[in-house]
């Protein structure tokens, strides 16, 4: 590790937190390699007390990582680069998924900056969707090794937006009330080749629509049955936040769930998301 920099697991299967380190975009070579080395390992890391951070600084830093994408793909946010995930009347992300796998070019990274946290509730939990596969018997491998899967955004936040109701007109910030139903579809492998550790994992989550050559009620037996293998507790992290938490997770290696327990509080977390490739199965 970069010195003065410790990563330290806080779960058997998943999660690190990383302290030693204020993050922003004049990190030096040495501390951006231990981190994206931390993420690759662990799939999600956390950072405590980065209340410095604006999404200027958010975005400096992100771009260590990679390219950014723009906000959302069905936000309309032009070239806007902080997506604003505000509530106070519970959360849409209250499902486990992939962040915008209905799209090609699935984002590699997400890196969520907590804002404005409530006093209880309103933690996220991740999983490891690399485990989820290698812990499957041989059986389920050979099953899933050849699958496609079929990811829309049918099933989207926009579906939800009712529930979000915050304001927050800042210049290029959006929030929930702004996403926008235009339909997205593509299929993907079910299980991935990472295209940096060259780990396998099941690409799954809440967008998947069917599976291909299955029908419908195939489709929800197969997804049900992988999905609890993926989200089973001892293959998941939780995260209970404060005002100046950073998280950072590898999108090609987990699932996250945002839990909406929350009440009438207010929730603010601001998410930047670094481009990523098209999954490539094991075939190639
Ligand atoms: C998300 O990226 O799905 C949001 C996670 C959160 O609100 O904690």
């Amino acid at each position: 590790a970069a010195t003065g920099v410790t990563v330290s697991k806080i779960g058997g299967r998943i999660g690190a937190r990383i302290d030693g380190v204020r993050l922003s975009g004049d990190l030096s070579p040495e501390t951006v390699a231990t981190i994206r080395a931390a993420i690759l390992e662990h799939k999600v890391v956390f950072f405590r007390g980065q209340n410095h951070l604006d999404d200027e600084a958010q975005i400096a830093f992100a771009e260590l990582l990679g390219p950014l994408t723009t906000a959302h793909p069905t936000v309309n946010t032009g070239s806007a680069r902080v997506l604003a995930l505000a509530a106070n009347k519970g959360m849409a992300a209250n499902s486990w998924h992939t962040d915008v796998t209905f799209v090609d070019r699935i984002p590699a990274f997400s890196v969520l900056r907590g804002v404005a946290i409530p006093a209880y509730g309103g933690t996220t939990n991740w999983a490891n969707t690399v485990t989820a596969y290698e812990t499957l018997p041989d059986a389920l491998k050979a099953l899933v090794d050849n699958l496609w899967a079929t990811h829309t955004n049918d099933y989207d936040y926009a579906a939800q937006s009712e529930k979000a109701e915050i304001e927050h007109d800042q210049d290029n910030v959006f929030t929930r009330r702004e996403f926008t139903r235009i339909l997205f579809q593509t299929e993907h492998p079910v299980v991935r080749v990472h295209p940096e550790t060259g780990e396998r994992s099941l690409v799954l989550g809440h967008f998947v629509k069917s599976f291909v050559g299955l029908n419908t009620a195939e489709s929800h037996a197969l997804f049900q049955l992988l999905q609890a293998r993926v989200t089973k507790l001892e293959n998941t992290v939780r995260w209970t936040w404060a005002e100046g938490d950073v998280a950072i997770w590898d999108n090609r290696a987990t699932q996250h769930y945002a839990v909406a327990d929350f009440d009438e509080q207010y929730r603010e977390v601001r998410r930047i998301t670094v481009a990523g490739d098209v999954p490539v199965s094991i075939a190639g």
